[in-house]
């Protein structure tokens, strides 16, 4: 176990005592207590069961641990818990349900065969869901840049870029096929 796992949400008699935070958590009020070093990622997991934010890399590298907070996205790995104020408004990929869009995109990626090993998956989503939230009909550059930072080792990206063209509406679905060449270059990566 690394150390800054060691920092989650169990204490020892002697370390400084627990923060305690209310949030919206998916739309629901949730309370957790944490140490003061504890990393977001491991209270969401262990403490509110959040089990879709994974840990890729755990150095903000791979953006498997992706979640809204105030509407923004984060990195779970990379945010301590103390740093969320109280009633900050968490929305992880458990939640994309409780919307259409989410719905939209959830479908997107089950049809365009998006999802593969589905680590990556929950943190694709809720990057792609701030991106259509931000700019409802994204073109496929945009898409590839704003998921840059989410590293997928099965998908080759472009069953993803095409997701999320097809959540964006039929009539950006169809530019897909416009992508030369874009098979197994990353969101992101220069032409
Ligand atoms: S686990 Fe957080 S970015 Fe990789
Ligand atoms: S589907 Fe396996 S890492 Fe993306």
């Amino acid at each position: 176990m690394s150390e800054s796992r060691s920092l989650g949400a169990s204490f020892a008699p002697d370390e400084e005592p627990p923060i305690t935070r209310r949030w919206i958590v998916n739309g629901e009020p949730r309370e957790v207590s944490f140490a003061p070093l504890a990393r977001l990622l491991d209270v969401l997991r262990e403490q509110l069961d959040l089990v879709s934010l994974k840990e890729g890399c755990g150095e903000g590298e791979c953006g498997a641990c992706s979640l809204l907070v105030d509407g923004r996205v984060q990195l779970a790995c990379l945010t301590a818990a103390a740093q969320l104020e109280e009633g900050a408004q968490l929305l992880t990929a458990e939640g994309l349900g409780r919307e259409e869009l989410g719905r939209r995109l959830g479908a997107a990626f089950a049809e365009e065969g998006a999802v593969q090993c589905g680590y990556c998956t929950p943190g694709v989503l809720v990057g792609s869901y701030a991106l259509l939230r931000e700019t409802p009909r994204p073109d496929a550059e945009t898409i590839r840049q704003r998921l840059a930072g989410h590293l997928c080792r099965c998908t080759g990206y472009t069953k993803i870029v095409d997701a999320v063209l097809g959540a964006a509406g039929p009539e950006r679905a169809s530019a897909s096929g416009s992508m030369p060449g874009a098979a197994g270059r990353s969101p992101g990566e220069p032409r």
